[in-house]
């Protein structure tokens, strides 16, 4: 293992991205996709150190693991949160106050959106119109839609997620 990879990774982490690498035969391009996604899900985001493995382990070069990991929404090249708070900044939920809720998630977890927490417990975004208009403003916590949302409860809810302990 090269000192480069070994920068900013810990010989455990290594070991976790060596294990699921093993779930796919060497060589073999056409798992990249399926490789990313369960680094992805072993780490919630995608190592700059897994890059490097997943490239190595599949015999691809590391610009096209790196190109395939920024194109797709889906993947994480940052350390993300172990909840993730989402305000939806479409139309309908802006008019009845959705900057409001992301400022009060922003004020309460101490970073913008887009941002993650330095424990990583939460991460913050935002996002447009997700087809749930009726029951704006929408806050989605963990994949799951709080509708009709004031900034009382989505301040109890932060409360809640920066208190919970890790899960892992
Ligand atoms: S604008 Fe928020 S769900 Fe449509």
């Amino acid at each position: 293992m090269s000192a480069d990879r070994e920068r900013g990774v810990t010989a455990r982490e290594l070991r976790r991205i060596a294990a699921v690498l093993a779930r796919y035969p060497q060589g073999d391009a056409g798992s990249l996709v399926n490789a990313l996604h369960d680094v992805q899900a072993e780490f919630r985001y995608l190592p700059e150190a897994a890059l490097c493995e997943v490239a190595d382990h599949l015999g691809l070069p590391r610009a096209q693991v790196y190109g395939v990991a920024s194109f797709y929404q889906g993947f994480h090249l940052e350390p993300r949160g172990e909840h993730t708070c989402t305000v939806c900044m479409g139309t309908a939920c802006h008019v009845r106050g959705a900057a409001r809720l992301l400022e009060t998630i922003e004020r309460d977890a101490g970073v913008g959106a887009g941002g993650t927490t330095p424990d990583l417990k939460l991460t913050v975004e935002e996002v447009n119109c997700v087809g749930a208009c009726a029951i704006g403003p929408l806050v989605i916590v963990d994949g799951e839609y709080h509708g009709h949302m004031t900034a009382d409860r989505v301040s109890r809810l932060v409360a809640k997620l920066l208190g919970e302990g890790a899960s892992r």
